[in-house]
């Protein structure tokens, strides 16, 4: 199915920019609507390989499409573009990647983990910058990711709501240990209540605080941020965005 959609991308490519020019002013109208056939043959793409994924794995993958970009922006507006390194768990199709280029982060402070074969290899070609591992997200210590710096923040896509508590702590304390003592990490879920349990966040010493709800997602998404407690989040002043504490 990826292959399918190189081939539909390919005539597009190969026009190149002397082709366009030769189109002139017609050329105009031609390249939207060719940008138009190939921004929906990479959806399609994406929608297929994730349904592929899903196939194969249903309860690791956790949900039937990739998450929208409205979710994207929202998991990822809170961060700041020179908070350093990203740790992104669970990048799957690249959507919270894309909204993280987006944001502002270089594509080389990206640390994307993927338990998915097919799924890191795509990453790897659409993000040539940033560091892939396909790797369990609960054995980033061990397998000595970034263990030459320290990361500003964690964005995860994982389910965790489908892993028992041991793997969640596994998860979560790793992304911790790998961040600075101010550093937040953000996750989403489709129920009301944090996707990591109350016993666990006591055990890491952690808070929880939902910061956005997302309607533009099937199903509608609550995004949660996690932090160490007694770590300074929140300016002196600055007006609460939270719906939700945990
Ligand atoms: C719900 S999908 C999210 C994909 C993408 N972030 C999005 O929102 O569309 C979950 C992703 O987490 C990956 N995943 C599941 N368990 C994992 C684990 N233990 N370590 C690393 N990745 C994992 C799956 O392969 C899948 O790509």
């Amino acid at each position: 199915m990826f292959v399918k959609a190189k081939l539909l991308r390919a005539p597009l490519a190969e026009l190149g920019a002397s082709g366009w020019r030769m189109l002139g002013s017609a050329g105009g109208a031609a390249r939207s609507a060719a940008d138009r056939a190939a921004r929906s043959n990479l959806w399609l793409a994406e929608r297929l390989r994730f349904y592929d994924a899903w196939r194969s794995n249903p309860q690791g993958i956790g949900a039937i499409a990739p998450s929208s970009r409205a979710l994207g922006h929202a998991i990822t507006r809170h961060l700041d573009p020179d908070c350093g390194r990203v740790i992104e768990l669970g990048s799957g199709t690249g959507v919270f990647t894309r909204a993280m280029i987006k944001r502002g982060i270089p594509e080389q402070d990206l640390v994307l983990i993927e338990f998915d074969a097919a799924f890191a290899t795509s990453l790897a070609r659409d993000f040539p910058l940033a560091e892939v591992h396909r790797l369990d997200a609960g054995r980033l210590v061990e397998r000595g990711v970034l263990a030459d710096g320290i990361a500003g923040a964690t964005v995860c896509g994982l389910p965790l709501l489908n892993m028992s508590l041991r793997q969640q702590i596994r998860i979560v304390r790793s992304a911790f240990a790998l961040m600075h003592p101010s550093a937040a990490f953000y996750l989403f879920t489709y129920g009301v209540r944090c996707p990591v349990s109350r016993r666990v966040l006591d055990r890491l010493d952690l808070r929880a605080r939902k910061v956005d709800i997302v309607i533009a997602n099937a199903p509608p998404a609550h995004v949660w941020k996690l932090s160490r407690r007694g770590a300074a989040v929140r300016r002196i002043g600055a007006p609460r965005t939270d719906s939700g504490t945990h």
